[in-house]
């Protein structure tokens, strides 16, 4: 990098409040919105110091909709690790203002997860035919059937399992399942529809996906059906989600596939409106999986509001990992 190009970045970062903007942004994507509710400054201000750090190339922004968001760029340009490493120091230093921030950074995901809790919570009884108004689901359930077809599981997760449908397709397929949700709403339905499905070899839990009660590197697959469009982090529902799997286990995820639809938002609670094939690579990358199947499922012409399906299939390499262990 040139001499120019190491002046941006520091007359970027060297400015309170845009050094204040890359500690929140290291804590975890965000919107304009987001920004200016937690610093209590104006948009305008706000998108003005947002567009000097990405012309620096610290933060990167993607539109989705009417939102846009924005993040600290990934992989970090050159000559920007000393930055990175000073901003998180100082978001660990105790600092007044910094920890205030993030204070309200925290307030502004629970208040933001209370929304999808609060959207569960309500359809729980009614989600299978929530669900099935946007898909056709067993074209969906028979393609990741599919792709898992070589063998029994042991061990199968699925997380956020909503009303355990997939662990009831699932069932024949591995020795033993366990579903982990934050919705007691949910589970109830859960249990209820094992129960009448005769499944006896699975059971549901209470659990927030970003931080499982399951031991590392034991599952054998882990699946993510429908789920990370609600989450404010889903980089991390993956990681943690790797954070399961066995040398050569495999995580199967299912989701939509970038849409304009800004309804689903209001109406339904998304957070992120599909993601690219490109994104889902980044979030396998840097868990150490290996993304091995892309599939596309279309909608079926002339639905209205229809949207395109993707199924993500991702192995965990075979010699053994040394992440984190988390106890149950
Ligand atoms: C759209 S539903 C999908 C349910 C199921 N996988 C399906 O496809 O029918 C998303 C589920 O994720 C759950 N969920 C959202 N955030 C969660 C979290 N942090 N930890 C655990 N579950 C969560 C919700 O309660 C909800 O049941």
């Amino acid at each position: 990098m040139n001499l120019d190009g190491i002046l941006n970045i520091f007359r970027a970062i060297g400015e309170e409040t845009r050094l204040r903007i890359m500690a929140l942004l290291q804590r975890g994507e965000l919107t304009v919105s987001e920004i200016t509710q937690i610093l209590g400054q104006s948009q305008p201000r706000v998108s003005r110091h947002l567009k000097i750090l990405t012309d620096a190339g610290l933060v990167e922004k993607f539109r989705e909709g009417s939102w846009m968001f924005y993040r600290v760029t990934a992989p970090a340009p050159e000559a920007t690790d000393a930055i990175l490493g000073a901003v998180a120091a100082l978001n660990a230093s105790g600092d007044r203002v910094v920890a205030r921030d993030g204070d309200r950074f925290e307030q502004s995901r629970q208040a933001r997860a209370a929304i999808a809790a609060a959207y569960f919570e309500k359809n729980a009884a009614e989600w299978d035919s929530v669900r099935g108004l946007q898909i056709e689901e067993s074209t969906v359930e028979n393609r990741m059937r599919a792709l898992l077809d070589d063998g029994r599981a042991g061990l199968f997760i699925d997380i956020g399992t909503g009303t355990g449908r997939i662990l009831t397709v699932f069932a024949d397929k591995f020795t033993h399942g366990v579903g982990f949700d934050l919705s007691r709403e949910m589970l109830a339905v859960a249990r209820d529809n094992l129960e009448k499905s005769g499944v006896s070899n699975a059971q549901v839990r209470h659990g927030d996906l970003f931080s499982l009660p399951v031991e590392t590197a034991t599952a054998d697959v882990v699946c993510i059906h429908q789920v990370l469009h609600f989450l404010a982090e889903p980089a991390a529902a993956v990681r943690e989600a790797a954070r399961l799997l066995k040398p050569g286990g495999k995580l199967i995820i299912s989701d939509f596939a970038p849409h304009e639809l800004e309804f689903l938002r209001a109406e339904h609670a998304h957070r992120r409106l599909g993601f690219s094939d490109d994104e889902v690579a980044a979030w396998c990358a840097a868990t150490g999986l290996d993304l091995v199947t892309t599939e596309t499922l279309p909608p079926a012409s002339g639905v209205k509001d229809a949207l395109t399906v993707k199924i993500w299939l991702a192995r965990a390499p075979e010699s053994v990992r040394r992440l984190k262990s988390r106890a149950v």
